[in-house]
């Protein structure tokens, strides 16, 4: 029986007996990843195949934890503990473009929550909402590792620094 458990990151961590089921050509893909790692190494590949999870499922579920698993020979609870660590995972359907804003110190000192308030306002949501379109996604993350160009956000792999208001503005404005 499926039951949920709430986190502190994503909401919810569910619980369940499916396992996902792939393509032939993602399973190769998936493979090849396994190639790069010594046979008794192949946990090494856990990362990217959360990653090939995530983009072919829209986000990392119980069924596609259980793949990854069973693809590994790791229990379930090795794959959560490792998806549920790192900010680029996430657990349940997003926007389109997923806004993560640093809220560490260097950035938290040079205007993040500024920045936060802003985007909050313009978006109409707090963060870990979606707004109702479903284009943005709002998250705070611990540090991007560019605190030398504080503030600094997040969106998709690309990174925008030293972020004033109006270059927020300008930034989401451009996204289609
Ligand atoms: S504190 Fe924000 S990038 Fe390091």
């Amino acid at each position: 029986m499926a039951t949920t458990v709430p986190t502190d990151f994503t909401n919810q961590v569910l619980y369940t007996d499916e396992v996902a089921e792939f393509s032939p050509e993602v399973i190769e893909e998936m493979k090849s990843h396994l190639k790069k790692y010594p046979p008794e190494r192949k946990r090494s590949a856990l990362i990217p195949l959360l990653f090939i999870v995530q983009r072919e499922r829209g986000y990392i579920d119980a069924p596609g934890i259980n793949f990854v698993a069973k693809f590994l020979d790791l229990t379930v609870t090795d794959v959560w503990e490792t998806a549920t660590f790192y900010s680029m995972f996430h657990f349940r359907p997003i926007g389109k473009y997923h806004i993560q804003i640093c809220k560490t110190l260097s950035c938290k000192i040079m205007g993040e929550p500024e920045i936060t308030n802003h985007i909050c306002k313009k978006l109409g949501i707090k963060p870990g909402e979606t707004t109702p379109d479903g284009k943005f996604t709002l998250s705070m993350v611990e540090c991007l590792g560019s605190c030398g160009t504080a503030p600094v956000m997040q969106i998709g792999f690309d990174y925008y620094e030293n972020l004033t208001p109006e270059k927020v503005d300008q930034i989401l404005d451009s996204l289609e």
